[in-house]
Parts: C-alpha cells; sequence; structure tokens
C-alpha cells in the first residue's frame, strides 16, 4: 500500500524521477523519465544510467564526482540545478536541468536524481537571442545605410547586411527600368553569378512572370519556399538549382508608394523565409528603399548641377563672338581686297525654299540684297550642286538660258564671273561670286587663293551661325536656370510635404527686408536665388529623419545640421550660383555665434542669411511641421522679439516687424 502511493506520487511527477544505487544503477524510473528519455522502465532498471544517459565528452566527469558524491552526499547538482545535455533512447540529445538528493543509506549514500526536460524554454530562449541580435544587426545596417549618399554603396551595404544579418546565402538588388528589364545593380557573395546569367523582367513577357516581376508589379513580397516545386519558378529552376538556391524571397523595394526595384535573398535550405524572418525582411528592404531613393534623389539633383555648369562653359567661350552680318562684311572686304576683283556677293543656301539667297554684296552700283536664285537654272545653282568653280570669261557672250542675271551684271559692266561653293566641314552652305569689269587673264596662283578664301568665308560662316544659334539658346539657358532654381526648390517643397507658396513666401519677404536694409542690383538678384534655394541641402537628409514626426535624436541631429554644407558643395561649383550661396550656407548661424554649421557670430554671417534667419524661423513657426502643429501669430510675434540679439540680429528683428505691421495694415 504504502509503496503503491510512491509509485503512483512518482509517476504523476511531471519531472523525471530517478533513483540510483550506489553503484550508478537505476533502482527507480518514474512515467515522466521513460517519456522524456525513451526507455521504459524494464528496459533500464538495474542499468548504469551514466552510461546510457550522459554523453561521451562528460561521461568520466560524472564517474569520478558520483564516486565522490556517494561517500560524502555532495556534488554540483545537490542543493542546486544543473543544466546538462542528455541523450535520449533515439540517439538525440535534449538539454535538460539536473537536481539530486542524496538518500543516506548506511556509510554512504543514494541518489534521488530530478530531471527536467528544457527543450522548448531553451528553443524559446534562443529564438529571444537570436531576435535580439538581428535587430541589434538592423540597428547597425540601418546606421551605416543613412550614412551614405551613393546608390551604389547602398545597394552593396544592402546585399551585403542581409548575408550577414539575415543568413541567406545570396542576395542581389535590381531597380525596375522602363523598358521592362530589371537591372542588377548589387549582388552578394560577388563570385557568385547566378544574377548575372538570369534575365529577370517586370513587364508581360515570361522573364516577367517569376517572383520579382510580380512583386515589383503587386508591390508584395514573393515568397518561394521550396523552388523545385514553385509553378512561378519554373523558367530560373535549372540554374538556380546549381548554384545551389533551395527557396528565395523577392521584396519590392518601395518608396513614397512607388515600387522602384526589388530586393532578392535566396537560402540554400527550403523553408527558410519563416513568417518571423519575413517581419525582419520587410522592415530592412523599407530601410534599404529609402536610403537608395534617397541616395538617388541626391545624386540626380547633383547631375543636373554639372550638367547645367557645363552648358555655362560653352556660353562663356563664345560670349563676345561676331555676329553673322559681321563676318560677312569682313569676307567681302577681304575678298575684294585682297583678289582685286570689282565686287563680290554671298549666295547662302536656304533649305526650306530649295534656293539661294543673297545676303550680302559689295562693288554693285545696284543692290542685289535679296535676291532669290534657283539652284536648277542658274549657274550660281550649277556650282552649288556641282561643288565646283565655275568661270565665265565674258558674261556678255552668255545667254540667259545660262546666266539669269545676265542683263542685270552686263549693266553693272561686269564681264568676268567666277563662282565659288562654299563648304565648312564638308557641308555645303552656298555660293560666293566674284565679278570684274574687265577681261581677267587670272593665274593659277591667284586661281588657288580665291578657292582658298572660298574655303575661309565658309568656315567663318559656319561658325558665326554656330554662334548664333547658340546666342539663342543662351538667352534660353538663362531663362532655363531661374526656372531650374525654382524647380529645385518645388522638389524640396514635395519632400518636405509643404506647399510651394513656402518658399515663394519666404523668398517675397526676404528680398523686401534686403531692399529696406540697402542691397541692391544684382545682389538682390542672389538673394532672390539664395531663398528660394535656401533648404536645398535637405535634399541629401534621408526622409526618416526629414519627415520625422517627433524629435530628434542625437544623431538624427548630427546629420540634419549638415543641410547647410550640403548646400554648400551642391552650389559652390556652379559660377552662376556661388554668390547665391550666402542663405543656403548660412541661414542657420546664430547673432551669439552658437549656430551651425560654422558658429560664425554678429556681422561674420552674411546681411543675406541674417535677414533670411528670421524669415525662416518666422515662416517655420506659423506653418504645420511634421514635428509640431504651428504656433499662433502673437506667440510667434513675442519669440522673435525674445531672439533678437541672440539668435538674430537686432536690426533685422526692427525691419522684420515693421514690414510685418505694414502688411497687417494693408
Ligand atoms: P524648419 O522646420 O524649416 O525650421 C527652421 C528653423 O525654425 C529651425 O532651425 C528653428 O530655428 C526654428 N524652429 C522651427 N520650429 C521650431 C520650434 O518648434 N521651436 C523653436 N523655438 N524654433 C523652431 P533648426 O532648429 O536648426 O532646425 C532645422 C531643421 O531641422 C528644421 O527646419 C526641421 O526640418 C528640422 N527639425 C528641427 N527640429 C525638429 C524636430 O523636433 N523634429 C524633426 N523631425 N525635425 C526637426
Ligand atoms: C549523479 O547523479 O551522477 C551524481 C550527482 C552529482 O554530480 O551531483
Ligand atoms: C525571379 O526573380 O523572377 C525569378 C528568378 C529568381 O528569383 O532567381
Ligand atoms: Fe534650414
Ligand atoms: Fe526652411
Amino acid at each position: 500500500m504504502k509503496d503503491n502511493i510512491k509509485i503512483q506520487i512518482m509517476d504523476n511527477a511531471f519531472d523525471a524521477l530517478v533513483m540510483i544505487d550506489e553503484y550508478g544503477k537505476v533502482i527507480s524510473w518514474n512515467a515522466s523519465a521513460e517519456r522524456i528519455f525513451g526507455f521504459s522502465a524494464e528496459e533500464i532498471m538495474g542499468k548504469d544510467v551514466h552510461k546510457i544517459l550522459m554523453p561521451e565528452e562528460y561521461l568520466q566527469d560524472f564517474k569520478r564526482g558520483f564516486e565522490f558524491f556517494k561517500k560524502t552526499g555532495l556534488g554540483p547538482a545537490v542543493g542546486k540545478t544543473l543544466e546538462l545535455t542528455a541523450k535520449t533512447k533515439s540517439g538525440g540529445k535534449i538539454p535538460i536541468e539536473l537536481s539530486v538528493s542524496p538518500v543516506k543509506k548506511g556509510e554512504g549514500y543514494l541518489a534521488v536524481a530530478t530531471i527536467r526536460d528544457i527543450s522548448e524554454r531553451k528553443a524559446a530562449e534562443e529564438k529571444l537571442q537570436n531576435q535580439a541580435q538581428i535587430l541589434s544587426w538592423l540597428y547597425d545596417a540601418a546606421g551605416r545605410l543613412t550614412q551614405a549618399l551613393n546608390v551604389k554603396t547602398i545597394a552593396r551595404e544592402t546585399v551585403r547586411s542581409c548575408l550577414e544579418v539575415f543568413g541567406v546565402t545570396l542576395a542581389w538588388l535590381g531597380y525596375a527600368e522602363e523598358d521592362g528589364s530589371v537591372r542588377v545593380l548589387a549582388h552578394y557573395p560577388e563570385d557568385i553569378s547566378y544574377p548575372a546569367e538570369i534575365s529577370v523582367r517586370w513587364d508581360k513577357t515570361k522573364e516577367g512572370q517569376g517572383p520579382t516581376g510580380r512583386a515589383i508589379r503587386e508591390g508584395k513580397p514573393q515568397i518561394c519556399n521550396d523552388i523545385e516545386s514553385e509553378p512561378s519558378f519554373a523558367h530560373w529552376r535549372e540554374k538556380a538549382s546549381k548554384a545551389g538556391i533551395r527557396s528565395s524571397v523577392a521584396l519590392p523595394l518601395i518608396t513614397r508608394d512607388r515600387v522602384f526595384g526589388a530586393l532578392n535573398l535566396y537560402s540554400d535550405k527550403s523553408g527558410h523565409f519563416t513568417p518571423e524572418r519575413m517581419q525582419y525582411l520587410q522592415s530592412f528592404a523599407h530601410l534599404a528603399a529609402n536610403a537608395l531613393e534617397n541616395a538617388r534623389l541626391y545624386e540626380e539633383t547633383n547631375r543636373r548641377i554639372q550638367r547645367i555648369q557645363a552648358l555655362r562653359n560653352i556660353d562663356m567661350a563664345i560670349t563676345g563672338s561676331l555676329d553673322l552680318r559681321v563676318v560677312y562684311r569682313v569676307a567681302l572686304e577681304e575678298i575684294v581686297t585682297q583678289l582685286k576683283v570689282d565686287a563680290a556677293c554671298i549666295l547662302i543656301y536656304n533649305p526650306h525654299t530649295n534656293s539661294l539667297e543673297v545676303v550680302a554684296e559689295r562693288g554693285f552700283r545696284r543692290t542685289s540684297l535679296g535676291t532669290v536664285i534657283s539652284i536648277n537654272e542658274t549657274t550660281a545653282g550649277r556650282v552649288f550642286r556641282e561643288h565646283k568653280i565655275v568661270h565665265i570669261p565674258d558674261l556678255r557672250e552668255v545667254d540667259k538660258d545660262e546666266f539669269a542675271r545676265r542683263d542685270f551684271m552686263v549693266e553693272e559692266g561686269f564681264i568676268s564671273y567666277y563662282g565659288v561653293p562654299l563648304v565648312a566641314k564638308g557641308k555645303l552652305l552656298g555660293v560666293l561670286e566674284v565679278f570684274q569689269r574687265k577681261l581677267s587673264n587670272d593665274q593659277r596662283e591667284w586661281l588657288h587663293y580665291l578657292e582658298t578664301l572660298g574655303g575661309q568665308v565658309a568656315i567663318a560662316i559656319e561658325n558665326a551661325a554656330l554662334v548664333d544659334d547658340l546666342r539663342l539658346k543662351h538667352q534660353d539657358l538663362l531663362k532655363a536656370y531661374d526656372e531650374t532654381i525654382e524647380g529645385w526648390g518645388k522638389a524640396l517643397s514635395l519632400k518636405e510635404e509643404e506647399t510651394a507658396e513656402h518658399s515663394e513666401r519666404v523668398t517675397r519677404m526676404t528680398v523686401q527686408i534686403a531692399k529696406r536694409m540697402g542691397i541692391r542690383g544684382e545682389d538682390l538678384t542672389h538673394v532672390r536665388r539664395g531663398a528660394l534655394l535656401h533648404d536645398i541641402g535637405k535634399i541629401g537628409v534621408p526622409d526618416s529623419i526629414l519627415l520625422k514626426p517627433g524629435k530628434l535624436t542625437e544623431e538624427e541631429w548630427v546629420i540634419m545640421r549638415k543641410h547647410p554644407v550640403y548646400a554648400f558643395e551642391m552650389l559652390s561649383p556652379i559660377a552662376y550660383l556661388r554668390k547665391a550661396i550666402d542663405i543656403p550656407y548660412c541661414h542657420h548661424e546664430r547673432w551669439d555665434g552658437t549656430g551651425y554649421p560654422r558658429g560664425l557670430k554678429g556681422k561674420q554671417i552674411p546681411l543675406a542669411a541674417r535677414i533670411f534667419a528670421v524669415v525662416d524661423v518666422w515662416d517655420a513657426l506659423t506653418s504645420d511641421r511634421p514635428y509640431r502643429k504651428a504656433w499662433p501669430q502673437e506667440k510667434v510675434t513675442k519669440y522673435i522679439k525674445e531672439q533678437a540679439g541672440t539668435h538674430f540680429d537686432p536690426e533685422v528683428v526692427e525691419e522684420f516687424l515693421k514690414l510685418l505691421s505694414e502688411e497687417s495694415r494693408r
């Protein structure tokens, strides 16, 4: 009866209860022990517990420990718990918690061991630890991504992080191109050629029906946990298998609701992309997408700036060059005097009317300017059509079919005629005609000279025509500069989710105060441009910081405070904008020297920037920002007054307040 109760208690216990005798042999084995280790009581009773349950590597230690225990009743698991690994019947290993109670028997001790299977707890702990580790990696990776402002670097960093952080075996990142293809921007490890071997698209073609194409079209991750059985993977299966790929996920890269590419990850294990991993992967892809888009914007803006600079250089080179009419005049003067002829004229081909037109003349008694000559029937036409010099020794002897203007020329008293084609850089421009009022006895040398001059005239005309064309373009260009500046301002407003009126308003007020404070003429233009561009450097600040609804952390402030420096880097290479740089670069300096980026003080700060600082803060405080609501007018005005002499130049504050009260009276 007593024994029965004992057995019942033992069998109902959740933990394994194992009693061993002084030889280490099992003398009691409960139901939980059976459940945990798989051995039935019959199988194990009387057997050496250490041999059966303890792994090889610490068998010896246990034997030794037991010898000590059976004499003293002491040991590392006595009165405490010890975490160990034990063997099971199936040959597996499980983590256990062991606690031993000594039972006095004669001179020595028996052991009652309480053993608990802690597999589940261990697994949970491990998972937590993994998650903590992934989070910390993710945090590091995020830091690295937001530091860079170069698309390539970020792409490379992204795919590398995927291997380090998420235990995938291969990663590549591709951009969705307008032509429907997906362009690989980076892959890792670099010696795996699979991404370069496959062709992936995102349009309606067959190659656009895989996970990547779908991810880009639908904006949702496409998980494929076994590429052998996933139908949409069929097209790539063979190559993927060869590359050792078993599972994959294609994550869309999205910013501002636009999918611009995909991040593809692969594992050599099937089923790698579990829902838990997907959570991290998605936040990581989101982060990478933002960093990439931000860098792209920055690069694009810089590229545009450089292009404008190149145009501007050309444009300066041609300033002061000759105008076409001057070229004609100089050329004819040269010809008539150098060749000692009586008259000369230039005919230029007009492709619209397919005819030659007299554009310049010298030495005529009556003008023939503007005369239009068909290229089909006339001598000049022949010169033009055949590309060669035509000589008429005596105009009086030809009839009208041969020389349509014969009568006119004879009236002028001309006898000898030469027509020379005007050819520059292989392009036929027109015809040069020279006339003499006597029979000519021309030497070969003279003829050669005529030809050479014809060539020079052609080149001069060609250059001047180019210049003329460029001059027109120059006008457009100047207009384009100003439009570009306004465009940038607007692009930034969009990014900051402000209205375009914002930058127009601050610009208008800044210019007004600048005028009142004595800034004039061209300087005012620079002030205007500077105000329009004041926060252009924010293009380099990640959206996650710029649009953050709450306070910035110290690290975020470090980046935010760079925006005036970014502006300086962007604008200073452009001659055209160099003088407009004061506001973008210095608008966060403070009168008392506590501002950034350089900590300038008082009148060290350019006047334009001192003016703008007041307008900027006034405008910021009267507007809603992602990080706070607009303040009421009175509070803003009070604040601006308070800051005179600390944040702001007091004279500027005075002008500003005057302007405000005048405007409100209006
Ligand atoms: P912003 O929003 O255009 O603000 C321009 C300037 O107006 C600020 O320069 C600051 O001098 C003034 N200002 C704006 N809001 C406040 C305010 O609530 N209180 C006071 N006393 N002054 C204000 P600052 O501080 O150098 O900031 C530069 C830029 O950094 C800001 O341009 C904004 O884009 C960003 N920023 C500043 N604080 C935060 C914040 O708490 N959260 C986020 N997400 N961004 C912030
Ligand atoms: C044992 O059960 O092997 C001995 C006890 C101990 O090591 O504390
Ligand atoms: C695809 O991405 O659309 C198929 C190819 C691949 O995932 O490797
Ligand atoms: Fe700013
Ligand atoms: Fe601003």
